[in-house]
C-alpha cells in the first residue's frame, strides 16, 4: 500500500540556486537581485538580469526563449529578492492569459511567502486582511479548475516545510469547500483561511521536535497534542479575523468519532470546518514527502483515511470526486 520514501534534490539546488516561475520577472520592473537562467546547449546557469536592472525588451525575449519556464535566483539571496518575488508573483497570477495551473502556483508561491513571514515572527504579524486576501485568491482559481490544483501542488512543492504544508491544505480545503459557495460562501472563506494558519501553534514547538523521525516520546506527544489550542489562541488576538477562524485551528485534530485531540470532541460538538480542514490536512501529511513516515498515493492516502474510520465521510466523498475528476 505504501510506496517508498523518495529523496530528491533538484540540480539547482545542490548547486544553491532557487528555481521560481519566470512570470515574476514582470515588464519594467527591477529585480533588487541578480536572477539566472538555465541553458541547455551550456548544460549550465547563466547570468539572466542583474540586480537594479530593468526588465526590458531584450530580457522579455530571453524570458520568451527558455526552455522551460523557470529562472533562478541564489538561495543566499533570496530573503532579499522575496518581496519583489511575492508582489509579482501576485500579479502575475492574475494574468488570464496564463495557464490555469501556471496561475495557481504563482498564487501559491506568492503565499508561501506570507506564510514564512507569518511563521518566522507569529507575535508580530496581525494582518488579517492579506490572509483573507489569499484564500479569496486561493478560492477563485480553485473553482476556475475543478481538480487542478491536485496536479499543481506537486511541483510548487520544495522541501517539506509547515508553511507549504500549510499552502497544500489551504488548496486542498479550498477545493473540498466549493459546495458552500452558493449559500455560505463566508464560511467559505473562513474555512480556508483557517486551513491557511491551522499550524500556527506548531511555532511554539521546539524546531527539532517538528522535524524528529520515529516515534515520540510521551512527554513529547503531550507537547504536540497542544498545538492547535495554541493555534486557537494565537489568532483569537487577530483583529478583523472571524471567530470561526481560532475555532477551526483549534479543533483541526478532533474527529468524529470522538478520538481526536486535544480535546477528544465528537459529531456535532466540532465545527463543520474543521472536519473539513481535518481531511484535507491528513490527506497532505499522508501524501507529501516528510521526515518521519512514508509517502502515500492519492487514492492509497484516501483509503486508510476511510479505513480508519474518524474522518467525516461525506468530506472524504468529495475529496474521492476530486481525486477522480483531477
Ligand atoms: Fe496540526
Ligand atoms: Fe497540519
Amino acid at each position: 500500500m505504501t510506496s517508498p520514501s523518495r529523496k530528491f534534490l533538484s540540480f539547482s539546488q545542490i548547486l544553491g540556486l532557487l528555481p521560481l516561475p519566470a512570470e515574476v520577472l514582470l515588464p519594467g520592473t527591477r529585480p533588487p537581485v541578480d536572477f539566472f537562467s538555465f541553458d541547455t546547449e551550456a548544460m549550465g546557469f547563466l547570468p539572466l538580469i542583474e540586480a537594479g536592472e530593468e526588465v526590458d525588451l531584450r530580457v522579455q525575449n530571453r524570458l520568451r526563449a527558455l526552455p522551460t519556464p523557470w529562472v533562478f535566483v541564489q538561495t543566499l539571496m533570496w530573503p532579499k529578492g522575496r518581496d519583489y518575488f511575492a508582489v509579482n508573483a501576485r500579479i502575475a497570477s492574475q494574468d488570464e492569459s496564463l495557464p490555469l495551473e501556471r496561475r495557481i502556483l504563482l498564487l501559491v508561491e506568492a503565499g508561501h511567502v506570507l506564510l514564512e513571514k507569518i511563521l518566522e515572527r507569529p507575535s508580530a504579524f496581525r494582518d488579517a486582511e492579506k490572509v483573507l486576501e489569499l484564500a479569496r485568491g486561493l478560492i477563485g482559481l480553485v473553482d476556475l479548475g475543478e481538480g487542478t490544483f491536485l496536479e499543481v501542488t506537486p511541483n510548487v512543492r520544495g522541501e517539506y516545510s509547515l508553511s507549504r504544508h500549510c499552502l497544500h491544505v489551504a488548496l486542498i480545503t479550498a477545493g473540498l469547500t466549493a459546495h458552500l459557495q452558493e449559500e455560505a460562501p463566508w464560511e467559505r472563506v473562513c474555512t480556508v483561511t483557517a486551513a491557511l494558519l491551522h499550524d500556527l501553534g506548531k511555532t511554539r514547538l521546539p524546531p527539532d521536535l517538528l522535524d524528529k523521525p520515529g516515534p515520540l516520546a510521551d512527554q513529547e506527544w503531550e507537547l504536540v497534542r497542544l498545538h492547535p489550542v495554541w493555534s486557537g489562541k494565537m489568532l483569537e488576538g487577530w483583529k478583523g479575523l472571524d471567530p470561526m477562524v481560532a475555532r477551526i485551528a483549534a479543533e483541526h485534530h478532533e474527529k468524529v468519532d470522538g478520538t481526536g485531540y486535544p480535546q477528544g470532541l465528537s459529531g456535532e460538538e466540532i465545527h463543520p470546518g474543521s472536519l473539513i480542514v481535518s481531511v484535507a490536512d491528513a490527506y497532505d501529511a499522508l501524501t507529501s514527502e516528510r521526515p518521519y513516515g512514508s509517502v502515500f498515493r492519492s487514492f492509497d492516502a484516501l483509503r486508510n483515511m476511510l479505513f480508519e474510520k474518524s474522518f467525516d465521510i461525506p468530506t472524504l466523498k468529495r475529496l474521492a470526486i476530486l481525486l477522480a475528476g483531477k
